[in-house]
């Protein structure tokens, strides 16, 4: 029987997975750390980085889960935590508190960032809207 407390040792190189589309939004390219077969699921990390142009975002939306952090690496995303608009540059870490109601509405045409989020299969509902949206920045 496979023990789901168990976890093991992973090493995941740069070279090792690349960024692929077919994550959650279809506007990022998500690249796998290992961590979720590493810990039989109990925690994914994975580095997202921006693939097209922001057009509607994320939508409204919060997500089901125990654990969940942001660390932008590279460039910058705007978000609205609530009815807060946030500018989340490289080397600022957010701590989504579990259900909080947030958009993802803007980003860098550069932007990348790590996410760690507890359990890895971690749900994601759509939610009525909180309050308007700023524009995205065209990307030129
Ligand atoms: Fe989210």
């Amino acid at each position: 029987m496979l023990d789901k407390t168990a976890t093991r040792f992973s090493l995941v190189r740069p070279e090792d997975t690349d960024f692929e589309p077919g994550g959650l939004r279809d506007f990022f390219l998500y690249r796998d750390l290992g961590i979720a077969h590493a810990t039989n699921g109990q925690v994914i990390a994975h580095l997202v980085k921006a693939n097209k142009a922001p057009e509607k975002g994320t939508g409204w939306h919060r997500h089901e889960a125990d654990f969940q952090i942001v660390i932008m690496t590279k460039g910058w995303a705007r978000f609205m935590y609530e009815d807060q608009e946030t500018l989340v540059k490289a080397g600022d870490v957010i701590h989504q508190r579990p259900g909080i109601r947030h958009y993802l509405f803007d980003y860098s045409p550069d932007m990348e960032y790590l996410e760690i989020v507890s359990p890895a299969d971690f749900k994601t509902v759509d939610v009525a809207p909180v309050c308007d949206i700023p524009a995205p920045t065209p990307w030129n």
